[in-house]
């Protein structure tokens, strides 16, 4: 998620530039660059770091011309640098362009135009715009970017720039918001509200498939083939705190509405079609899939010989390294365990040249974490991290990488970089279990398929959060809450009880709910609250009569339960319903209601959501 402005008018683009980018610094900050069209030729400074860091480097000077283009970086592919930070330009400079995605066929786009003599200065996969628009042009800019938009394939927010062309800024969306402020004889541009909100409110909201040329005196708007488009003007109501947070109360509701994307772009890349069977079977051929780590450098023969898998992380990552265990172990048929960062380092962990560790950290900078991984590599382990931060101490410091795209997570309540960590173990998992063959191609392929859908049946659970509001209120001041689930449910209850007890400062607890017999059930009295999922089939009936056991004992219980299941609303006082899926699967929408009963719970309490007492967004202190 990175942050894009553009500016053209008679004012100096770079004071707009600058302003622009420090407003929209949240949604990206590993490095920044401006392009400033001066009447001669464009002026670019770019600088890895914040963007005090290319404040640094202008040294107060302010470059002439007034028109411009600018971003602040959130690295998904091409580690934080100077070289890599945008704006990006082809060969000649003639062409500068900034980016808000991933293009995910940039490698075969750079080796065709390498092969036509490109040169190439960056790792990013931004980078092959400028050069396809170069390759493109023949005099008509947008006919030209036109032809680019044809030729890229993934999600994109793009602003191009031209030195023949510098009455306009051309601009394409798709799958990452942009938007065109409309002024007095001057337009802006803008990934998002806050950077064009002290300058106007009347903005047009691009539509994926729709191309802005941006004049100071006009904004045409079309369709991916040139046709015209009548777009309605947005006046926007926010104010700045708002527009920051996209119109949400805290970060972290943002944070929990952006998962569906999240997820996404996590998965993007790594789900690939099978070729077509030997007689062109047109069923493979259209639905086959599998998972690729095109990232993972290891040789398969040593995923498919590992003997141990340790999964090490603290907090939510360790919750999400909970559900990776049963991932691992139920598809790829590997031993598995799960350790908190603290605990492994100081307990000799039995380790050699078979065993991969797996170090989760959403911020990448959890000084457990990090100290637990420099133990496992010294024992002789490989080790892979999966981080949501590019160019992080633990990315740098294992032998591969995996990144969850979430973008940044703000809010101290870790939760799309929760659920992107369960999509990365289970595409994991598969991909271990389909180098082992202990999934049939068939189950893969159904796997992946229910997998897609994900994304979407998380923004149907986010539609109807009416009844979770009415039990916050309720239930939302009470001392102490019990969850309770078997397997995955258990699994997740963990990962809601966290949740709950770091926003809201409710005292809840989970429990695996075949446990409670062996002691729990004494705190269980009239009207305490149990929040029970029941979503595994395999042990529904087991968790069915502990619900009773609770019920037995007059708790107030909620249950989660996937759709179509009649049965659960016998016994307790109130369900909560998440699309069915496969029972793998379902954690991914059962922590959503989870999610969201913490955070309404905690805005009953008044309590600070975004940051709560005592706790850091990332804790790199032992
Ligand atoms: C989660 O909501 C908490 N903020 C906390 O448990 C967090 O998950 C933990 O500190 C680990 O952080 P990391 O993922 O950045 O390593």
């Amino acid at each position: 998620m990175c942050g894009i402005v553009g500016y053209i008018g008679d004012k100096s683009a770079a004071n707009f530039l600058i302003d622009g980018l420090t407003k929209l610094e949240y949604r990206g900050y590993d490095s920044a660059g401006i392009a400033v069209f001066d009447g001669n030729e464009i002026f670019i400074e770019k600088s890895v770091g914040r963007l005090a860091s290319l404040k640094e480097k202008l040294k107060g000077y302010t470059p002439k011309g007034s028109i411009g283009i600018g971003h602040t970086r959130w690295a998904t592919h091409g580690r934080p640098s100077d070289i890599n930070a945008h704006p990006h330009t082809d060969c000649h400079g003639d062409f500068v362009v900034v980016h808000n995605g991933i293009i995910e066929n940039y490698m075969a786009l750079k080796e065709d135009l390498i092969e036509r003599g490109h040169k190439f200065l960056s790792e990013t996969d931004t980078e092959v715009v400028p050069h396809l628009l170069e390759e493109f042009y023949k005099g008509d800019f947008a006919s030209a970017v036109r032809e680019v938009l044809k030729k890229i394939e993934g999600s994109y927010s793009l602003v191009f720039m031209s030195k023949n062309h510098h009455d306009e800024l051309i601009c394409a969306k798709q799958d990452n918001p942009l938007i065109v402020g409309i002024g007095e004889g001057e337009n802006f541009i803008a990934s998002d509200i806050p950077a064009i909100i002290n300058k106007t409110r009347s903005t047009y909201i691009l539509n994926d498939g729709e191309i802005a040329i941006v004049k100071k005196n006009s904004v045409e708007i079309t369709d991916k083939n040139g046709n015209k488009i009548d777009k309605k003007i947005f006046n926007v109501s926010w104010n700045a705190e708002a527009a920051e947070k996209g119109g949400y109360e805290h970060f972290m509701l943002k944070e929990i509405n952006e998962q569906p994307k999240a997820i996404r772009d996590t998965m993007r890349g790594f789900i690939k079609q099978i070729r077509p069977s030997k007689n062109n079977d047109e069923r493979i051929a259209k639905d086959g899939s599998s998972i690729i780590f095109p990232e993972l450098k290891w040789n398969p023969d040593f995923l498919k010989n590992i003997d141990k898998v340790y999964i090490v992380a603290c907090g939510t990552a360790y919750h999400a390294g909970l559900v990776g265990k049963f991932y691992i172990e139920k598809l790829a048929r590997m031993l598995v365990e799960v350790d908190l960062a603290s605990e492994f380092r100081y307990r000799d962990p039995i380790i050699d040249e078979k065993t991969l560790t797996i170090f989760i950290s959403q911020s990448g900078e959890t000084s457990d974490t990090i100290a637990a991984m420099k133990e496992s590599k010294r024992l002789g382990a490989k080790t892979l991290a999966i981080t949501n931060v590019i160019g992080s101490s633990l990315a740098r410091e294992a032998d591969q990488v995996l990144y969850t795209i979430a973008g940044p997570e703000i809010a101290v309540a870790s939760t799309k970089a929760y659920t992107t960590q369960l999509i990365l173990m289970f595409m994991l998992a598969l991909y271990m279990a389909q180098l082992r063959k202990t999934v049939s191609e068939d189950r893969t392929r159904e796997l992946i398929s229910l997998l897609k859908k994900i994304p979407a049946q998380i923004s149907e659970t986010l539609s109807d959060v009416d009844p979770i509001k009415t039990f916050a209120r309720s239930y939302g001041f009470n001392e102490h809450v019990f969850y309770i689930g078997r397997s995955l449910d258990y699994d997740v209850a963990l990962e809601g009880a966290l949740k709950l007890k770091e926003i809201s400062y409710i005292h809840a607890e989970a429990y695996a709910a075949g446990e409670l017999k062996h002691g729990t059930l004494a705190l269980i009295v009239e009207g305490v609250p149990v929040i029970a999922l029941a979503t595994q089939k395999s042990v529904y009936d087991k968790t069915i009569s502990n619900i009773k056991e609770v019920k037995a004992r007059d708790a107030v219980v909620i249950g989660i339960a996937a759709a179509g299941d009649t049965e659960l609303e016998k016994y307790i006082d109130h369900v909560i319903y998440v699309p069915d899926t496969d029972e793998l699967l379902i954690p991914l929408l059962t922590v959503v209601p989870l999610q969201l009963l913490a955070y309404y719970s905690a805005i009953t309490r008044g309590c600070d959501v975004d940051k709560p007492r005592n706790l850091a967004k990332s804790v790199t202190v032992e």
